[in-house]
């Protein structure tokens, strides 16, 4: 490595660059698990590269790249870099290396480029006037790598909810997924029964082009930015160990159909993606151990638009960005709207707190995690004949007769090996309280200790919601509630016993959907007049393929599994992703916005007890906790009307919310700069959005919401408004009836929402309601919530911790 200092930019102390948590969006523990603190400052090379940090640099609108000028964006980029300090061009022909500081020139995505600098360097370009602004480095952590799961399982087998019975499985649609890798053997990315992609795809295959094929047909990795800052990173030619989160969302979106598969004897059934026939193509912008860099992500996402994806699926997120020019997936998924890409992103697992949900900005389909109809039924059967139910993976083929049943005396969690010990578990069941190590650690402990077989109580928080996973020896894991009954009895008991009884897997259980308790919730941070999430879909137990199933001890000889199970918001995106495919092949011309919408508008708000949809405490789950609903996808295929938005409608919006002229710019590239000033600012309540919210800080209050609908079913139908909502408002919509007489004409309708008379004046409550457009068999819904502005009483923002 040469001496980079060129005259004012010499060496010079790091900058310290807070570290960022930022996380792909599966659920790991249920523990209070810390988030491995990722030491990038300690990955650094201790050479003069350390004083060079990776940033993203945005240039000003109304500076271009100038076709004239200029061969290329990227010589344009090289060439403002090069304006900087005396780092003429003589500079960079000394120095080859030089050529790198310039890591990523962007084109679709940001009007920018990501490059190494010095602080004195930065400081120098902040001068320029063509300089907007320069983010610093961000990672995205992965956390999903050393706790995968196992599951010996039979049933369905695919993705919860299996295949939707309907003669289109996605061919022809792309769907572009970035995440840690894919394992590209994988029986669930076979080519065989698949078309070769449209000739519209111009992407490519960058690993060993053998593994590429009809459903996988792109596969590519971004580490130019992530290169820099982690040592030893190299470009991995085909990422076999690095795919358990990839290989686990592609198959659950687009797996092909692995028939018989089977486990330990168990039949798995048919396993097969949301849109068993759509093709794959993979960015890999994440590594193990490392994370995911954000210029990277941006990197993945500028050219996924251009390698002609329909559909782009997220299972990532940030938890910090500030507002929409600050968090690639805003950024890039804005670029994708403008193309024509449905960008679907998983909207966090820091629930049942409010305000934590991410990946909020209306462009993009923000996507909560539901639980399925699928159990893994355990009874623990106590020695007074109390049968109560958990579930378990951890099932040896029989348990046995009652055992003696213990309670930790240490810390109550059996973290501890002596207090294990001291109070002799040999042959016994030990109990033990949610917090602490969950992994296959813990269990290692209990059984090293003697015991026979372990008690999980789950945290409160998670109310009947179960996430089981295996453990070294028999364990089932039990509701909160269901756990307190069993310490009640261990205290009041003078022997008390129990015996494990498995029933294995079992479908249809009830209630189902139920909202997971780790979904992030609204309220929205950044634009609280955009109800997020959007949709709820799958993501409680999710069966999809994985390289290899780890961290499980197995017998010599055992055939591996590569179907394991996952929760989080991570596995819910790309059921949501593979429902798009679905609705794109059948409906080739419609906008993301009208795809969002036909998803939005047709979900369902009751279980299959057809009771109000529960979040996992049990109560009726909010809009907050479950957006429109659960994904319904027959429904979607035919929604009836539609709410359209173009890229340039989300314009209005952004000066609506007062960002500066800069920001809105950054954001709608390559679309030409706006003035707000010149334009109509939108109020958010206005943008034409499936949901419909209003925020009001007092009372009484009175405003006009103003929609647009769009007919996509019947050419000659007519439509007449349902609403219901509470007593403490009043709803009127103008026209009450809507009357088509051709598809895709666009009709507008009024709704004016008032408090009822004689309300006092004081604070606002949560309002819900809601409208339907009803003809024939068409109900085409829209959530109504009225909640207090930021100014009164705003949630915080702060997400406490998961125990
Ligand atoms: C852009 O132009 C430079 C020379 O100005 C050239 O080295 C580079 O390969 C070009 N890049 C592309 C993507 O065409
Ligand atoms: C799917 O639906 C078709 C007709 O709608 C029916 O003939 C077929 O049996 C269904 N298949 C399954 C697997 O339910
Ligand atoms: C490509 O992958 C195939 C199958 O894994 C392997 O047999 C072959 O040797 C690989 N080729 C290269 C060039 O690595
Ligand atoms: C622990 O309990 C088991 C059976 O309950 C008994 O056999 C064993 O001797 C006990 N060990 C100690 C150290 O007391
Ligand atoms: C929605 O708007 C887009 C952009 O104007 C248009 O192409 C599309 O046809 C409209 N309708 C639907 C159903 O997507
Ligand atoms: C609906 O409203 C839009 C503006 O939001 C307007 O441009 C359009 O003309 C209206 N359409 C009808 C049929 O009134």
């Amino acid at each position: 490595m040469g001496n980079r200092s060129h005259g004012p930019c010499s060496v010079l102390p790091r900058l310290a660059i807070g570290a960022v948590v930022a996380v792909l969006l599966v659920v790991v523990s249920l523990a209070a698990t810390p988030v491995a603190s990722h030491g990038d400052h300690e990955d650094h090379h201790h050479d003069d590269t350390g004083v060079h940090r990776n940033y993203l640099v945005i240039v000003r609108k109304p500076y271009q790249y100038d076709t004239n000028v200029y061969k290329n964006v990227s010589s344009w980029h090289a060439s403002l870099l090069a304006s900087v300090c005396d780092m003429a061009k003589e500079a960079m022909e000394e120095d080859p290396g030089y050529a790198t500081r310039l890591i990523y020139s962007y084109r679709n995505v940001v009007n920018g480029f990501s490059a190494r600098l010095t602080p004195e360097e930065l400081a120098e370009m902040s001068k320029m006037d063509w300089f907007d602004k320069a983010f610093p480095e961000k990672t995205y952590q992965l956390l999903t790598t050393h706790t995968p799961q196992l599951l010996g399982l039979m049933g369905a087998g695919a993705s919860a909810g299996g295949v939707w019975n309907t003669s289109n499985m996605g061919e022809g649609i792309i769907i572009g997924i970035l995440d840690d890798g894919i394992y590209a053997g994988h029986p669930s990315l076979d080519g065989r029964d698949m078309n070769p992609p449209p000739a519209k795809w111009n992407g490519r295959c960058d690993f060993n082009e053998t593994v590429c094929n009809n459903k996988l047909i792109g596969a590519r990795s971004f580490f130019e930015s992530a290169k820099w800052k982690w040592k030893g990173l190299r470009d991995p030619v085909l990422p076999i160990n690095e795919g358990q989160h990839g290989t686990h969302t592609s198959s659950t979106a687009a797996g092909a159909f692995v028939p018989g598969a089977n486990i330990f004897g168990l039949g798995l059934g048919t396993a097969a993606g949301m849109a068993p026939r759509a093709h794959i193509a993979f960015y890999q912008v994440c590594y193990v151990e490392k994370g995911c860099d954000r210029d990277d992500i941006l990197a993945a996402v500028d050219d996924a638009i251009e390698d002609g994806v329909d559909i782009l699926s997220l299972s990532l997120g940030d938890e910090k960005a500030d507002d929409f020019s600050d968090d690639p997936v805003s950024l890039g998924g804005y670029s994708a709207a403008m193309h024509g890409v449905l960008v679907s992103a998983a909207g966090g697992n820091t629930g049942p707190s409010p305000g934590t949900v991410v990946n909020e900005a209306p462009w993009v389909l923000t996507v909560g995690a539901s639980t399925t109809d699928r159990r893994f039924l355990a009874i623990v059967k106590l020695g007074n004949g109390v049968r109560l139910d958990g579930e378990s993976l951890s099932e040896p083929k029989k348990f046995g007769a009652k055992r003696p049943l213990v309670r930790d005396m240490g810390d109550g969690m059996c973290t501890s090996e002596n207090a294990l010990r001291s109070i002799n578990v040999t042959g016994k069941i030990i109990i033990c309280d949610p917090g602490g190590d969950l992994s296959t650690e813990k269990a290692k402990l209990v059984r090293r200790a003697g015991a026979a077989g372990m008690i999980i109580i789950a945290p409160q928080a998670f109310g009947l919601v179960i996430v089981p996973r295996p453990h070294v020896l028999p364990t089932v894991q039990v509701p909160f509630v269901v756990g307190q009954k069993i310490k009640t009895y261990i205290q009041t008991m003078k022997r008390p016993a129990a015996t494990f009884v498995f029933k294995g897997t079992v479908l249809n259980t009830s209630p189902s959907p139920m909202v997971a308790p780790f979904s992030s919730r609204g309220p929205n941070r950044r634009s609280r007049g955009i109800l997020k999430p959007d949709i709820i879909g799958p993501g409680v137990n999710i069966l999809a393929g994985v390289p290899e199933v780890e961290g499980v001890e197995f017998a010599r000889n055992a055939v591996m599994p590569m179907f394991d199970i996952k929760s989080g918001t991570s596995m819910a995106a790309p059921h949501i992703s593979g429902v798009a495919a679905l609705i794109k092949k059948a409906h080739p011309t419609w906008s993301p916005a009208a795809i969002k919408s036909a998803m939005m508008t047709t979900a369902n708000t009751v279980d299959n007890l057809q009771k109000p949809m529960a979040d996992a405490d049990g109560k009726p789950a909010t809009y907050f906790a479950m957006g429109a609903g659960n994904v319904n996808p027959q429904k979607a295929m035919d929604p009836g009307l539609v709410y359209n938005l173009t890229a340039a409608d989300y314009v209005p919006y952004l000066c609506g919310l007062g960002y500066t002229d800069q920001k809105v710019n950054s954001i709608i590239h390559p679309a030409p700069p706006v003035e707000c000033t010149k334009l109509p600012n939108l109020d958010q309540k206005d943008l034409n959005y499936p949901s419909i919210t209003a925020t009001v800080d007092q009372t009484p209050f009175a405003m006009d919401i103003t929609r647009s609908v769009t007919n996509v079913g019947v050419a000659s139908s007519t439509y007449a408004v349902e609403v219901d909502v509470p007593a403490s408002v009043t709803v009127e919509v103008k026209p009450p009836t809507l009357t088509f007489n051709a598809l895709d004409e666009v009709l507008n309708y009024t709704i004016t929402v008032k408090s009822a008379s004689g309300q006092p004046s004081l604070g606002v409550s949560t309002i819900e309601g809601q409208l339907k457009w009803v003809s024939g068999n068409y109900v085409v819904r829209s959530p109504i919530l009225i909640f207090p502005g930021a100014g009164a009483g705003a949630e915080s923002t702060q997400p406490t911790p998961q125990t």
